[in-house]
């Protein structure tokens, strides 16, 4: 049997006392596994005196996680702190730059630092390894980095935050506000107490960033990502979207077009024939649309100290199998250098065309309008109906859903601005895309 492998782990929250766990139970099984003992031998977090449900006592204590990344008790430097800088940061270039492999589950940090770390990692010829940093459990990266070299690879998407998926799912199941929803899932432990970095697609966007990367051979550009939450979508929406057979997700999707790349984030309609339509409740899915394979289709657990653990166990399996002296595969797939720089697409026509919904004063004459502010704007339109709004309210209105073939933002953009110019909304226009999928 070879010498055991020495594991520092920075951070023992949610997913660092998950991991904890696992090394614990399945400690035999993963020596077989792996031909060699893993043994936790330093760890580090805020609070030295805090019950973690796991003994961890014969490791030594570290208050600071940079000299724990930087130890000559570890071989391998695994970070499960969060965040794109401090500690986070520090820590994981430090274990780097010292020829320590990494884990990580850190979307933030990769989605910023990525291709620095991954430049370190290969001068060093170290791993670092980041499954859990995209759809928790899935093996999402692998798939990419791995199993689908040889592919050309034309678009990833995905649903990637599962409190946004909970959210919309719970609000079609059961006809229960966005607010109602969001407050039983910060009940229910799905959602932060401080919910935006979900709900507004941030977390989805660091996510998206990671991908494309992978997906495309390309420098991280998580800036570039149009973002938009799920926070707008109303019950109205949902009704409409069914009626028209159609579900609402938060998507993340990046494309390679000819002129770039296209990343966005933001609700989406999806045929509910669709298989990431019927993807419910706190899971994730990600579908990879290449030359050779059609699309693929992973799905499952995307979050939970289990779960992610999961992903960090197998990252860390890896290291260990690993062969010493063997020349490690690059951290994106394509070395690090060799990555081509990040090229924005640009505008065009989106595919799947939008969806509207107005609501209108009820007065002769506004439907022609509306009809005629498409038409102004070379928008046509696969569907145009109008119904009766709620006899409650103040006003007699009427609510008019479209949905529009291919068409640019730019024009949907001008024709509702024509439209609340006219003084015929009584309320915001809302907007969404409909994509495309399998
Ligand atoms: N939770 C999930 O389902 C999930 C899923 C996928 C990816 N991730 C990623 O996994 C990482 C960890 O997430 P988590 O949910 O486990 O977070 P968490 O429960 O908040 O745990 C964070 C840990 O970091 C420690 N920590 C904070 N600042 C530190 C510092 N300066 N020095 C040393 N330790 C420090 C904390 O110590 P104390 O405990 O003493 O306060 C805590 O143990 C994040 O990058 C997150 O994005 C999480």
């Amino acid at each position: 049997m070879s010498e055991a492998l020495r594991v520092g782990i920075a951070g023992l929250g949610t997913v660092g006392a998950s991991v904890l766990k696992i090394l614990r139970d399945k400690g035999e099984m993963l020596t077989r596994q792996c031909g060699k003992e893993i043994v936790v031998t330093a760890v580090s977090a805020r609070d030295a005196k805090r019950d973690r449900g796991v003994d961890f006592s014969s490791a030594t204590w570290f208050d600071d996680p940079v000299a724990l990344a930087k130890s000559n008790e570890i071989d391998v430097f695994i970070e499960l702190i969060g965040g794109d800088e401090g500690p986070a940061r520090a820590s994981v270039e430090a274990a780097l730059r010292s020829g320590r492999h990494v884990v990580t589950a850190n979307k933030a940090l990769l989605a910023k630092h990525g291709v620095s770390l991954a430049r370190i990692a290969e001068d060093k010829g170290v791993l670092l390894n980041f499954e859990a940093a995209v759809a928790g459990g899935i093996p999402v990266i692998k798939a990419l980095r791995e199993s689908l070299t040889g592919n050309t690879v034309s678009r990833v998407y995905g649903i990637m935050n599962g409190t946004c998926n909970y959210i919309l799912t719970r609000m079609w199941d059961e006809g229960i506000s966005f607010e109602d929803c969001l407050a039983d899932a910060q009940r229910l432990g799905y959602a932060e107490a401080d919910p935006t970095f979900d709900i507004e697609g941030n977390d989805t966007a660091h996510k998206l960033a990671i991908l494309t990367s992978l997906a495309f051979g390309t420098q991280i550009s998580a800036d570039d990502i149009y973002l938009e939450g799920i926070s707008n979508i109303s019950l109205a929406d949902i009704k409409a979207a069914d009626e028209l057979g159609y579900r609402i997700k938060l998507l993340g999707v990046a494309l390679k077009t000819e002129s770039g790349i296209e990343q966005r984030v933001h609700p989406t309609m999806v045929p509910v024939e669709s298989v990431i339509a019927q993807v419910h409740g706190v899971t994730n899915a990600v579908a990879i649309e290449t030359d050779l394979l059609g699309e693929l289709l992973l799905s499952g657990p995307g979050a939970g100290g289990a779960a992610t653990a999961s992903a960090v166990i197998g990252d860390l399996a890896d290291i260990a199998k690993s062969r010493p002296g063997f020349q490690h595969g690059p951290v994106f797939g394509t070395p690090a250098k060799a990555l081509a720089p990040y090229k924005r697409a640009k505008m065009r026509a989106h595919e799947g065309g939008y969806f509207i919904r107005l609501t209108v004063h009820d007065r002769a004459g506004v439907f022609a309008a509306i009809a005629k502010r498409m038409a102004d704007n070379d928008i046509s339109l696969e569907s145009i109906v109008q119904r009766q709004s709620a006899s409650n309210q103040p006003e007699a209105t009427k609510t008019v859903i479209l949905v529009t073939h291919e068409t640019t933002e730019a024009a949907v953009k001008k024709a509702l601005e024509g439209i609340v110019k006219d003084g015929h909304a009584t309320d915001k226009p809302q907007m969404i895309r409909i994509e495309r999928a399998g």
